[in-house]
């Protein structure tokens, strides 16, 4: 087992601390939250009755195979938590996702839990978001002028040298889950994630960025020799 292999485990391992019977839980994509729906697994077969939305349709067949209840997320929202993973991820908890492609649903269903416990190994704890190029979906329809217009709304915030590039993989557009492509820009650092977030949502046939700001409640660090656990600070009124 390689040494992110183990801190993926690790980080998986602690999520798992954080479900309780009956719950409805939505369960991420990419190799760190596959970690955490195996690990899930024997606990299932162990009785723990559970409920699950799945974020992808790779982690749907994965769950699937391993015996765990999937059902629409129409029929269960509310959830009362999501468990996923990152690309990055700095202490204020705002992350960047998407590297595996499926960020719109990964969005969508943790912002319709009560609570998103985010998994990684210590790689991807940043000081600041943006060194990750930032995965944007974008209709199909016209994406390159959609991409056009991406470019000026990152020139306007002062990315002017930023690399747009349209996702391929083997050779083809990478289509995601839902028909969409994606363009990965890389821009280095992010000064204000809140401000870039809604310059890049206010593009016509944007559907969904990367950018998960104020989403996460709890990031769980894989280190070696050590499991971090960052809580979001709710500010209580004087
Ligand atoms: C999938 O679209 C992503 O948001 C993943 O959560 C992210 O890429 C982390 O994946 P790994 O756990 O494989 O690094």
């Amino acid at each position: 087992m390689t040494d992110q292999t183990a801190l993926k485990k690790a980080a998986a391992a602690k999520a798992l601390e954080y479900v309780t019977d009956g719950m409805k839980l939505g369960l991420g994509s990419g190799s760190t939250a596959e970690t955490f729906v195996e690990m899930l697994a024997p606990r299932v077969k162990g009785g723990l009755k559970l409920t699950c939305v799945p974020t992808s349709e790779k982690t749907a067949a994965l769950a699937r195979r391993l015996g765990i209840t999937l059902a629409p997320l129409d029929d269960l929202a509310p959830l009362d938590l999501t468990v996923d993973g990152a690309d990055e991820a700095d202490r204020g908890l705002n992350l960047i996702k998407g590297g595996g492609g499926m960020l719109l649903r990964e969005k969508i269903v943790a912002a319709a839990s009560r609570r998103m416990v985010v998994i990684a190994d210590e790689s991807k704890l940043v000081p600041r978001l943006g060194k990750y190029p930032l995965p944007v979906e974008v209709v199909a329809f016209g994406h390159k002028s959609t991409a056009q217009r991406l470019a000026t709304a990152l020139d306007g915030l002062g990315y002017s040298r930023a690399p747009i590039i349209l996702r391929l993989r083997g050779g083809e557009v990478f289509k995601t889950d839902s028909g969409n492509v994606i363009y990965d820009c890389a821009l280095g650092s992010i000064a204000n994630a809140p401000k870039l977030a809604a310059a890049i949502s206010a593009v016509p046939g944007v559907v969904e960025h990367g950018l998960f700001i104020g989403i996460a409640t709890t990031l769980v660090i894989a280190g070696p020799g050590e499991v971090e656990v960052i809580d979001r600070q709710t500010t209580e009124p004087a």
